[in-house]
């Protein structure tokens, strides 16, 4: 039996799928009571007509948080919420899960509170998202960091090299935690495995930010999740790609961690909201259910061919190019990035959004990202490939063009102070122009992908310019 039948079988009908939150919303919204309790709109009674209008009744009727209905807590976790964290733990192959509202943005700030401390230091890559940068903030800790390879041609960040982490490990003895990022935004692959194994040698925890990768413990065509190959924790954004809702995620931590889950516990209750939305908790649960029936993986194995029928027909195309494994990197096949000849990322995606009504990802200065989502049809994608087969053989001009601008930040940081104090010290606020030889007080990290140009306390040089181009004053440290 091949691996795929077996990893089918072993799932179950959607009748046999639990999904304790949503049965429990279910239960509440057919047994209605009489509400002297948050949320006031009290079930879009009071609510803007348009807006009601818009949503629809039913899911404001469900519009409730935790402690009523008998819906169960989310923090300490109760209820539904605790056995929908359960299966979730289940499902991903983890020791425990928990559910983040604000996104992988909270999991990465509760990693920080919990597993970091005032001057400790981490290693981190340079191209993280800003979020882990806030978490080091608030902790004190100081990122060492690790800067990736780079793919000059595409101005983008390539993987994270092993041997660079043990090179940093062997150098310094005092460094706490490994803290990555895997894949990257455009979907280039690291070595976790060999990373982890060089974490256990040096018996420093590994977290892996894997926001971008939350289906692959599910299919066998997709890279291999980093809960099983020996990170302690991993945040995944379940509303990126794994048919949650908008800013809900998972934090997991991983069977075999050293690290303490009851400290995450303490961390997410003080950063999450008091009054924790159960239509997004719910939806999260429902996600987690999804990817267990066979619909769900089917819908994972759809998403793989159509993003193999993008790819050939892309490929078929003479003045584009695709990111791909045959570039010496490994790839999550789903996140597609291209580039048209004589076309900046910019105007493409202006041209496909005007002309064709597409919205992809994101653009950058080079080119454009598509995410090929569980949700699209093939003909969907035959529609996008037609139109940029038409695009890439117009006429198309690009006053956007410039040369000399990158989007991703290609440099090694010269760091003077450090960030928390950097970021807390006097500040002014000054023409860019005047910036050289200053020291920034301030992230500047545009999204997406929310990755750091320039950082408090790095000293700000006339090789980052380029990346600046659209601010016009700096904020800097005083004096
Ligand atoms: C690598 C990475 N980590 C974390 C985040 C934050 O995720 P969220 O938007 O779910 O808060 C992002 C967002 O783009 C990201 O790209």
């Amino acid at each position: 039996m091949s691996e795929d039948i077996k990893q089918k079988d072993s799932l179950k009908e959607s009748t046999t799928v639990k999904a304790p939150i949503v049965e429990a919303l279910k239960t509440a919204y057919e047994n209605p009571t009489y509400q002297f309790h948050i949320p006031g709109h009290t079930k879009g009674k009071a609510i803007y007509k348009d807006f009601k209008k818009l949503i629809g009744e039913k899911v404001l009727s469900i519009d409730t948080t935790d402690e009523f209905d008998n819906l169960g807590t989310l923090h300490p976790a109760t209820g539904p919420i605790k056995e929908a964290q359960e299966l979730a733990a289940k499902a991903f192959g983890a020791r425990k899960t928990f559910f983040l509202l604000n996104g992988s943005t909270a999991g990465n700030l509760a990693v920080a509170m919990a597993f970091t401390k005032p001057g400790q230091k981490i290693i981190v890559n340079r191209n993280c998202h800003r979020s882990i940068i806030t978490g080091l903030m608030i902790s004190g800790a100081e990122p060492v960091w690790v800067c990736p390879e780079r793919i000059e041609d595409w101005a983008i960040w390539g993987n994270i090299e092993a041997s660079k982490i043990e090179a940093l490990l062997e150098k310094d003895k005092n460094i706490s935690m490994v803290w990555i990022t895997n894949p990257t935004y455009e979907g280039v692959v690291s070595d976790v495995k060999s990373i982890s194994a060089i974490c256990k040698k040096y018996g420093v925890p590994l977290v892996v930010d894997e926001a971008h990768g939350c289906l692959w413990n599910f299919n066998k065509h997709l890279p291999e999740t980093a809960l099983k190959l020996g990170a302690d924790a991993v945040v995944h954004s379940l509303h990126k790609t794994g048919g949650s809702m908008s800013q809900t995620s998972m934090l997991h931590i991983s069977k075999d961690s050293i690290l303490d889950e009851t400290s995450v516990e303490k961390s997410l209750k003080l950063l999450h909201s008091t009054s924790p939305s159960l239509l997004l908790l719910a939806s999260l649960d429902a996600a987690r259910a999804n990817l267990e029936t066979k619909a769900g993986l089917k819908l994972i194995d759809r998403t793989i061919a159509n993003a193999k029928y993008l790819r050939k027909r892309l490929d078929a195309i003479p003045n584009l190019h695709q990111v791909k494994s045959d570039f010496g990197y490994k790839t999550d096949v789903t996140k597609v990035f291209i580039k048209i000849d004589g076309l900046s990322g910019k105007r493409l995606e202006s041209i496909l959004e005007i002309d064709f009504g597409i919205e992809v990802e994101s653009a950058s200065d080079i080119g454009v990202l598509i995410l090929c989502n569980m949700g699209n049809k093939r003909s969907d994608f035959v529609y996008l490939a037609d139109s940029l087969e038409k695009i890439a053989s117009g006429n198309h001009k690009d006053i956007y063009y410039l040369e000399n601008r990158k989007h991703m930040p290609m440099l090694e940081p010269q760091i003077i102070m450090s960030l928390r104090d950097a970021y807390y010290a006097d500040k002014e606020r000054i023409l860019k122009k005047d910036a050289t030889g200053r020291i920034s007080a301030e992230v500047i990290a545009e999204c997406p992908p929310g990755i750091s140009i320039l950082l408090p306390g790095e000293l700000i040089t006339k090789d980052q310019m380029p990346y600046l181009h659209d601010y016009e004053t700096l904020e800097v440290v005083k004096g």
